[in-house]
């Protein structure tokens, strides 16, 4: 079996490409990445000299390049991962989102049609459904939420799934759709929230929170997600979409102050910011349909995983200083400059 992971550089795609090479040796994993600022073939060294691994560095919304690919290749699997996936970058810079993570769908799903596969597979969001109000703690996204958009990424997620589904009904591609809440783990770029906070809490930085802090996210190990993504192409139903969530729901200020607590920092160093616009006030994820139809369980709860992942922080520095030293310094300045 060969597959074609787009954006295995990433965060969750590197655990997912990490996780499929160790676990199928008989299969060829390509993944294929832009490298953009959130690609970092640092999150491959651990597979990088095994047989069945193969890197590709390449732009999805490319289509010469794609078809190209799809020619020489001829996969039968695609997991598409990649993604511009910064929801306050969305905010300054929409039209990024709408080519890689519209325009790259479609036309990863035109070489899907032209070259055949058994199955291609879209790696969506929870944040398609929009958000909860904070006072129905009895409100769960299923497979049924109707999507509901509230920021530039979200409305880009929404349509790549929108395309997904109508190739399936349109030309019979066999595709499926997940669906996941939060991820956090080993390799999370220090732009989101959880390694922005370990990394500026080890240095005594300034922790910038979001309004009041009182949002709320619905937190799943990375490596959980893998899991999942793996029964999904394996046993998923094709033209059907899953959701992925652990039931782990926590407050911003929830999950900083158990940072700071696990790492022996101040709360002295929280400060509360301007609101991110048209902030998302709850996810929480309905994960049913995958537990009874596919098996799936989550390894991890939330204080499990999180004490596991600033391990990982504390263990591996060089990766994440290397990155706080290069462009993404910038990109602080001008996101949290006026903020702080
Ligand atoms: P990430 O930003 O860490 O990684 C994205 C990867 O895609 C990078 O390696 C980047 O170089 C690559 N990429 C970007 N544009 C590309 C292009 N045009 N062609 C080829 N490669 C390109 O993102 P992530 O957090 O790992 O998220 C991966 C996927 O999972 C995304 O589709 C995202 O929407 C989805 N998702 C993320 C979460 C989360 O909590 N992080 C939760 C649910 C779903
Ligand atoms: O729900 C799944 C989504 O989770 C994915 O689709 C996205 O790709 C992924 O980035 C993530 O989106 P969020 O916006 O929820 O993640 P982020 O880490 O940016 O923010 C988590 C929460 O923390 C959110 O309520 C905003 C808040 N926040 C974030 C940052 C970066 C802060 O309060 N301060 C910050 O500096």
């Amino acid at each position: 079996m060969k597959v074609i992971v787009t954006g295995g550089a990433g965060f969750i795609g590197s655990n997912f490409v990490q996780h499929m090479v160790n676990k199928y040796p008989d299969y060829e994993i390509i993944n294929l990445d832009l490298l953009t600022y959130a690609g970092n073939l640092e999150n491959l060294k651990p597979v990088e000299d095994k047989p069945n691994y193969k890197f590709v560095k390449g732009d999805i919304a490319d289509r010469e390049f794609i078809f190209k690919l799809f020619e020489d290749e001829k996969p039968d699997v695609v997991v598409n991962f990649a993604a511009e996936s910064h929801v306050d970058r969305s905010i300054t810079d929409p039209e990024a989102f709408v080519r890689t993570n519209v325009m790259g769908t479609t036309t990863l799903l035109d070489a899907c049609r032209t070259y055949g596969i058994k199955r291609y597979h879209q790696v969506s969001t929870d944040e398609v459904y929009g958000d909860l109000p904070l006072d129905r703690p009895e409100l769960f996204f299923t497979e049924e939420t109707p999507l509901h958009t509230s920021s530039p990424y979200s409305s880009s997620k929404a349509s790549a799934d929108l395309f997904v589904l109508a190739y399936h009904r349109t030309y019979g591609l066999p595709v499926t759709v997940s669906r996941c809440s939060n991820n956090y783990g080993p390799y999370h770029f220090p732009e989101k929230l959880i390694p922005l906070i370990i990394s500026r809490a080890l240095a005594d930085e300034e922790l910038p929170v979001y309004g009041t802090g009182e949002n709320v996210r619905d937190w799943l190990h990375v490596a959980d997600h893998c899991e999942a993504i793996d029964l999904v192409i394996h046993k998923g139903r094709e033209g059907e979409v899953y959701n992925i969530g652990g039931h782990n729901e926590r407050t911003n200020l929830e999950v900083v102050k158990t940072i700071l607590k696990a790492l022996d920092k101040p709360e002295s160093l929280i400060r509360f910011v301007t609101d991110r616009p048209g902030h998302d006030m709850r996810y929480a994820i309905d994960p049913t349909k995958i537990e009874t139809e596919l098996g799936w369980e989550p390894k991890y709860n939330f204080d499990s995983g999180i004490q596991q992942t600033i391990q990982w922080y504390l263990d591996n520095q060089e990766w994440w200083k290397n990155i706080l030293s290069g462009e993404y310094s910038g990109y602080f300045d001008k996101m949290y400059g006026n903020r702080l």
